[in-house]
């Protein structure tokens, strides 16, 4: 990135880039440094930028949930690229040692202190959407709320679902977390635009019961599952629908509830 001397305004991070992986063209996931005084709960998102390239350039900030769990040392996102887009066109293109700004201040729904008690984590997400689901799986409060951990991911094709695959089994390898998780996360991911071993939008799979019998457990039911969604607005809005449908309640972090939904940030 072309160095232009800007001060970092009030309320700004401004942190280095210390890895990025492209997983498709529209796909990466990056990692930056982490301020010691950067605490945020698993499953909320930031305000990123990057510093302005010329006197006219503008900063652009988007929403990106923190992907990394609360006890790592740097922070991980997983961000798409759009062509064009105000942010991830410039983004796309970061390298280590770069510099990325990021608000101080992180928020969001889909945090365990939005739910109420429950035996089973519904973890529903399609495309970035998995992104607050990496940092979750990871948390072992979630171990200590759920019995068990269910993250769906969904895409048009499988080479898209290679950051859920691989958090997953990271997780799973994990020393810190990696005995909690054994034998109580699972991840159901599928395909919707390419043929592989398991086909179909969430909406579908859900409601003709495919993904229970696909994981061999009950159906949704309010009184031990909790829901967390995440991806495009579509998707919350079908999703949202299945769950009212079933008399889940929507939770927020003054009144926990049955289910909680966050946009996936898109450009
Ligand atoms: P589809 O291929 O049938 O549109 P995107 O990459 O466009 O964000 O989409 C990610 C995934 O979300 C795709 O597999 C897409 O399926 C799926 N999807 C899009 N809209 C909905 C919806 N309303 N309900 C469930 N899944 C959806």
């Amino acid at each position: 990135m072309p160095p232009f001397d800007v001060p970092v305004p009030d309320g700004v991070f401004a942190e280095t880039v210390t890895e990025v992986e492209h997983f498709t063209d529209r796909l990466f996931r990056f990692r930056l440094t982490r301020p010691a005084s950067f605490r945020f709960r698993s499953g909320e998102f930031v305000m990123i930028g990057l510093p302005p390239r010329s006197a006219e350039d503008k900063p652009v900030w988007r929403a990106y949930s923190v992907a990394s769990p609360a006890w790592d040392e740097t922070v991980e996102f997983y961000s798409i690229k759009v062509p064009g887009g105000p942010l991830t066109e410039h983004l796309q293109k970061i390298q280590k040692n770069d510099i990325v700004w990021m608000r101080k201040k992180s928020t969001g729904t889909l945090v365990l202190d939005a739910l109420l008690p429950g035996k089973r984590l519904w973890m529903i997400s399609t495309g970035t959407g998995f992104a607050p689901f990496a940092s979750l799986i990871r948390d072992p409060e979630s171990y200590e709320k759920f019995d068990q951990l269910i993250v769906t991911h969904t895409c048009r094709n499988t080479a898209e679902l290679a950051y859920s695959v691989q958090t997953v089994s990271a997780t799973l390898n994990d020393p810190l977390v990696g005995e909690l998780a054994q034998d109580r996360l699972h991840l159901v991911t599928t395909t919707t635009r390419e043929e592989s071993p398991f086909m179909g939008r969430i909406t579908t799979l859900i409601q003709n019961k495919q993904l229970f019998d696909h994981l061999g457990v009950s159906p949704l039911d309010r009184e031990h599952d909790r829901v967390m969604i995440c991806g495009s607005m579509d998707m919350l809005k079908d999703v949202k629908s299945i769950v009212e449908d079933l008399g889940f309640i929507e939770g927020a972090n003054s009144s926990p509830g049955e289910y909680v939904v966050e946009r996936a940030f898109v450009d």
